[in-house]
């Protein structure tokens, strides 16, 4: 069902503070930086082989990330599978009974599809699952459900 470990996600303070260790002393690559508002978060991904390291810092002390950060302070924040249907996967993972956070996928950063599952059901980590973007695909081969009649 999961087809690796898609990234390893880490509660930071300062993005810019953060990339003097994972981007300058551990010499990975930044691949990815974006603003996500509807999950409170500015992420930046690095790259190991195929999988990366996501650094997630919060917009707001509100937000889910900044909660975290107050009660924990910066550290291993989730881990997250990649999956080729997300939808498909979520229904199996609740008919196995594990405890949903996200009851349907929802945005994730470059274009992705994710969702995540509830630590209290996951051995005490916070689980993420991820169905990446589809490769860019011909103009007229996108959507072929908007036309349906
Ligand atoms: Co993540």
């Amino acid at each position: 069902m999961f087809k690796r470990i898609d990234h390893v996600g880490v509660a930071v303070e300062d993005i810019e503070a953060s990339l003097a260790l994972w981007r300058d002393s551990f010499q990975m690559e930044v691949s990815h930086r974006e603003v996500v508002e509807e999950q409170g978060v500015e992420a930046v991904l690095l790259e190991v082989g195929e999988n990366h390291v996501e650094l997630l810092a919060a917009l707001g002390e509100q937000t889910p990330v900044g909660k975290f950060l107050a009660k924990k302070g910066p550290g291993l924040h989730h881990v997250a599978y990649q999956v080729v249907d997300i939808d498909e996967t979520l229904h199996v993972l609740r008919q196995a009974g594990l405890d949903l956070i996200d009851e349907q996928p929802r945005a994730g950063i470059r274009g992705s599809r994710v969702a995540f599952l509830h630590p209290r059901s996951t051995a005490g980590v916070l689980t993420e699952i991820v169905e990446p973007a589809p490769a860019p695909a011909p103009a007229a081969a996108t959507e072929p459900a908007a036309e349906a009649h």
